[in-house]
């Protein structure tokens, strides 16, 4: 059977952050624990640059950044799970979902991977993780993902999970958004493994 057949038409936002596990890591709910290394992350500005997000000020802003998380969850709007490889005593990153559209069953794929932790494949068994539980848990029909064109690893980081470019952004400086230019990439359930 297709597997778009198998899938719900509806979108089944979970009660509570479902733990994730692959035979190297395991995605888990966000905590206080989580924001030393958050602010470790959040505070390397090429790894801020390619994700697009803004530099903390100061350690005392994970409190609030965990919140947001959390009142997106409640809200049901988005999920975001701490990454915590086998054997790790601290999180090595985080990846998360938008959700974008509850009518069509769309959501927006986020990651950010420590710098120490690069090149171990925890991105790409985190996003495998990630959709997989999109589709067959949320019963997305789609998950995009926004990228500049230079972040070469996550343009390999996508390709490798399956997602297909769909269309070229231009940077536009004026604009207040991406001042370099981006692609744009989708994975749709039947194109899903
Ligand atoms: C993108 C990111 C999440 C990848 O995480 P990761 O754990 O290093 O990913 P993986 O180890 O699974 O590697 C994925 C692929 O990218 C390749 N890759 C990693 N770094 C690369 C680089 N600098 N240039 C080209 N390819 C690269 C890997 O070799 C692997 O491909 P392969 O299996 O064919 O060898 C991580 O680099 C990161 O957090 N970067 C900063 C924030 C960011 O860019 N977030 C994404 C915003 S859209």
């Amino acid at each position: 059977m297709p597997q778009s057949k198998k899938m719900s038409q509806t979108l089944n936002f979970p009660a509570t952050v479902p733990d994730l596990f692959a035979e190297s890591l395991h995605l888990c709910e966000l905590t206080e624990a989580d924001i030393p290394a958050w602010f470790a992350r959040a505070t390397d500005v090429e790894s801020a640059d390619l994700a697009g997000d803004s530099i903390p000020e100061s350690i005392e802003m994970g409190a609030a950044w965990l919140q947001r998380h959390r009142d997106r969850f409640q809200q049901q709007t988005a999920i975001r799970w701490s990454i915590l490889p086998k054997g790790a005593t601290e999180s090595a990153g985080t990846v998360g979902l938008i959700i974008t559209s509850k009518e069509h069953r769309t959501a927006e794929f986020g990651i950010v991977v420590g710098r120490a932790y690069w090149g171990k494949g925890i991105g790409t068994a985190a996003t495998q993780l990630v959709t997989r539980c999109g589709f067959e848990v949320l019963g997305l029909a789609e998950i995009r993902a926004e990228v500049l064109q230079r972040n070469a690893a996550s343009l390999r980081l996508l390709e490798k999970a399956g997602f297909q470019r769909i269309r070229e952004i231009p940077g536009d400086p004026e604009s207040g958004g991406d001042a370099d230019d981006c692609f744009e990439y989708a994975l749709r359930v039947s194109l899903s493994g």
